[in-house]
């Protein structure tokens, strides 16, 4: 039986990608998933159902968490549905990458608001529900770029880099109590660069500079998130896990 039994976890961005892949490992660990999404329903009632299909319960909800009162008020949802929080893992998120003179107003109020503001206002909404647990954890979602740079989409850099030393310095605030970590994955095929692994070139360019030679799925960064969850990393806190077939060290 495995250590996260019967833990509520709340999972943004759970409907697709690497959010949706993390809610049904922990689901299929056992635990109790609140799967969060923004707008698209049908794709987070699918995980629910594929969750409860495996004998753990879930329920979702939805938020636009670039909106503070929405955020807080999803997360606060999710804590009252079983009257704590065990986990959080913070996986919504977009990325935008225009070159500098093309970074409009609008882009980088959305990826501030969406990647660090919404990473941190549900955090700091979920404390109280964390507070009630006796093994509690958060795990961020930042990325390679968060720590290496490459040419365009500077903000969403600055973002992760951001929610980088945001999980640090959540780690020592919430010290002994609540563990925070981070996972910074590679190049992983998702809708949000699906631009990118559906052109044969880029794809292939991203499989030449990646050591392991290929791009990753989301089922490959979803047992990392499970382990910084676990009993098994009860002593790591305020670390960045990069799960990137070593990109990171070009
Ligand atoms: N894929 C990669 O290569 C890669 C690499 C490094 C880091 N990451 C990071 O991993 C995280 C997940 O990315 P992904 O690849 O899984 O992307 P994805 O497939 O596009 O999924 C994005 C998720 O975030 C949700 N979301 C987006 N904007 C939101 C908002 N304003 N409010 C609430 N929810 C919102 C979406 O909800 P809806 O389904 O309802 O729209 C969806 O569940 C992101 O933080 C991303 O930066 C991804």
């Amino acid at each position: 039986m495995s250590d996260l039994a019967g833990h509520v976890v709340l999972v943004t961005g759970g409907s697709r990608g690497i959010g949706r892949a993390i809610a049904l490992e922990l689901g299929a660990a056992g635990a109790t998933v609140a799967v969060h999404y923004r707008s698209r329903a049908a794709d987070a009632a699918e995980v629910v159902r594929r969750i409860v299909e495996q004998g753990s319960e879930a329920r979702s909800f939805s938020a636009n968490v670039a909106n503070r009162a929405e955020a807080a008020a999803m997360v606060r949802a999710a804590g009252e549905w079983k009257g704590r929080l065990d986990g959080v893992v913070t996986s919504a998120g977009i990325y935008h990458g225009p070159a500098l003179e093309e970074v409009g107003a609008e882009d980088w109020e959305e990826m501030f608001r969406t990647d660090v503001e919404g990473t941190f206002r549900t955090v700091q909404a979920a404390r109280p529900f964390l507070d009630r647990s006796d093994r509690a954890a958060v795990v961020t979602v930042s990325s390679v770029l968060g720590s290496h740079a490459a040419v365009g989409g500077a903000p969403y850099q600055m973002a992760k880099a951001a929610i980088e030393q945001m999980t640090r310095a959540l780690a020592l605030e919430l010290a002994p109590r609540i563990r925070v970590n981070s996972v910074a994955p590679g190049f992983i095929r998702t809708d949000i660069n699906r631009t990118g692994h559906e052109d044969p070139a880029f794809h292939a360019l991203v499989a030449r500079s990646t050591p392991l030679k290929r791009w990753g799925d989301p089922e490959e960064v979803a047992p990392s998130v499970r382990f910084l969850l676990s009993r098994e990393a009860d002593w790591v806190t305020g670390t960045i896990l990069g799960i990137d077939g070593g990109i990171a060290l070009r």
